[in-house]
C-alpha cells in the first residue's frame, strides 16, 4: 500500500476506528505503565494522532508494526523524531513462524483495526499474536467479516497479466467459508484466547464521486505499489472494473444529472479476548 495515497483516503477506516474505540474499548481499566502492541497499523497517522492522545500518559511503551516497509518508514519519517524513547514503529507480520524472542510475552494489550481480514494464515497469525501477550493480556481487533477485495486478490493471483504480485498473500483466510465469523472465533479459542467477545455491525457508505471511491480502493491494494510503470494503468482499469462488479457494491445513478454515486456495504466485526493468567 502506498501510505501517501492511504494518508489521503482513510477517513473511513478513521470514523470506523473511532467508533470501535469509544463503543468497545474501556481504557479506563488499562493502567500506568502498560505496554501496548499495534498490528498492522498503516502508516501511523491514526495511531499517532489519534489513538495515542486518547490514552494520554499511561503507556509505558507503544509499538506500532506492520507488514509493509514503506508503511514502516513512512510512520518513522512523519512520527518519530516528535515522539519519546517509548514508542517504535517495526515490520512485523505475525503470520511469520519466526517472532523475535524479545517480543515475546511483552505486551499487555494487543489492537488491531482493519487488518486482520487480510491475514492468508490467521491461525498462524493468531498463535503467535498470543505469544507476544503477556499472562493477563487483552486483545482488541476489528476486522471486516467480508473484505470487498478478496475476489479480487483471488482471481488476480492466478490471472495470466496480473498473477506473481503476491495478491494471494492478503486473500483472508476465512475466504470461502459460509460462517467466518464462527472461524475466527474457534481460531481465537485454538490460538488460546479466552473471554472471547465479539461483536458486528453492519455499514453502508456512500461515495458521491466516483474519483473518491476508486481512490478509497486503490489505496487498499497491497499490490499496486509493485505494478511496473508501464502497465500500472492497465492495471487500475482491471483493478476498478472488477471493485465495481463486486457484490458489496451497487451503483446508483441521479436521473436528473447522470451522476453516479457508489455503495458499499460491509460488516466490521469486534474481537475482544484476553490471555488468562496461568
Ligand atoms: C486497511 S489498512 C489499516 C491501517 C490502520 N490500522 C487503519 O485502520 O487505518 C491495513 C493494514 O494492514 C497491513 N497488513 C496487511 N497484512 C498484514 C499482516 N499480515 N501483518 C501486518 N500488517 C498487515 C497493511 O499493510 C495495511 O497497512
Amino acid at each position: 500500500m502506498d501510505p501517501e495515497l492511504y494518508s489521503r483516503n482513510n477517513s473511513v477506516q478513521t470514523n470506523e476506528n473511532c467508533h470501535i474505540i469509544s463503543k468497545y474499548l474501556n481504557m479506563d481499566t488499562w493502567k500506568e505503565g502498560e505496554s501496548v502492541l499495534e498490528i498492522g497499523m498503516g502508516n501511523g497517522k491514526f495511531s499517532m494522532e489519534t489513538f495515542l492522545p486518547k490514552l494520554g500518559n499511561k503507556i509505558h511503551r507503544y509499538v506500532g508494526s506492520d507488514i509493509s516497509e514503506k508503511m514502516v518508514e513512512y510512520a518513522e519519517r512523519k512520527f518519530h523524531q516528535k515522539q519519546n524513547p517509548n514508542i517504535e514503529f517495526m515490520k512485523l507480520d505475525p503470520q511469520l513462524n519466526e517472532i523475535s524472542s524479545s517480543l515475546i510475552e511483552q505486551f499487555d494489550h494487543v489492537v488491531s483495526f482493519n487488518c486482520f481480514h487480510f491475514f492468508s494464515d490467521a491461525r498462524t497469525a493468531l498463535k503467535n499474536i498470543f505469544s507476544m501477550l503477556k499472562p493477563g493480556g487483552e486483545i482488541i481487533a476489528s476486522l471486516l467479516e467480508k473484505n470487498t477485495e478478496d475476489d479480487i486478490f483471488h482471481n488476480f493471483s492466478k490471472h495470466p497479466r496480473w498473477g506473481g504480485y503476491g495478491h494471494e498473500k492478503y486473500v483472508s483466510t476465512f475466504f470461502l467459508s459460509d460462517n467466518p465469523q464462527e472461524e475466527w472465533k474457534k481460531t481465537f479459542i485454538d490460538a488460546g484466547f479466552k473471554d472471547i467477545k465479539i461483536f458486528c455491525e453492519d455499514r453502508i457508505v456512500t461515495f458521491p464521486d466516483e474519483r473518491k471511491f476508486d481512490d478509497f480502493f486503490l489505496a487498499l491494494d497491497p499490490a499496486l505499489s509493485d505494478i511496473p510503470m508501464h502497465d500500472k494503468k492497465a492495471y487500475i482499469r482491471d483493478f476498478l472494473q472488477e471493485v465495481k462488479r463486486g457484490t458489496a457494491i451497487s451503483i446508483e445513478q441521479n436521473m436528473k444529472t447522470g451522476q453516479r454515486s457508489f455503495v458499499m456495504q460491509y460488516r466490521i466485526m469486534v474481537f475482544i479476548a484476553s490471555k488468562t493468567l496461568t
